[in-house]
């Protein structure tokens, strides 16, 4: 395949496979502060961007080049609040958007339509995990300090995890 795309393919590896250390540590951090529900969205969030980068290195090694096996960045171990956690959940899957972007350009310029085809996925998906962040996020704004707010705020999102996950076939991770 062509080299400047695969180069730029296994960068993506090594930052999906940073934003699933980086949520997975976001989700342990919140299991040790009592925000069980929130625990359970990061880790499922976690195991789904390790299958963003498995997917990529398949595509890299069926189209005839090597997926390489990232190396580890490793990501804070603590963080302010549940709120600033997810300001930098977003502010995360907005660098990851900017390099899908700047991906499908390099494969525009490349002529390399296959892998701008398959690219597709990640476009579709970035919105997504953007509206995801910035919905939550804004009822963390509404909610404030309020301790019986983050209450019922952590037990929604349990549940949201729960029915995504029974709705994909995925077991929740806790
Ligand atoms: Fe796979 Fe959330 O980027």
């Amino acid at each position: 395949m062509n080299k400047k795309i695969e180069k730029s393919l296994n960068e993506q590896i090594s930052l999906e496979f940073y934003s699933s250390n980086l949520y997975l540590a976001m989700a342990s951090w919140a299991e040790v502060n009592g925000f069980s529900g929130t625990a359970a969205f990061l880790y499922k969030h976690a195991e789904e961007e390790r299958i963003h980068m498995l997917k990529l290195m398949h595509f890299i090694n069926e189209r005839g080049g090597q997926g390489l096996s990232p190396g580890s960045e490793v990501p804070p171990k603590s963080f302010k609040s549940v709120k600033a956690l997810f300001q930098e959940v977003l502010d995360h899957e907005v660098v990851v958007t900017n390099e899908i972007n700047n991906l499908v350009g390099l494969c525009l310029s490349e002529k390399d339509f296959t892998t701008h085809n398959f690219l597709q996925w990640y476009v579709s998906e970035q919105l997504e995990e953007e509206n995801l962040a910035r919905t939550i996020l804004d009822k963390l704004k509404l909610i404030g300090n309020d301790g019986s707010g983050m209450y019922h705020f952590d037990r929604d999102i349990q549940t949201l995890t729960a029915i995504s996950a029974s709705a994909s076939g995925t077991p929740t991770a806790k």
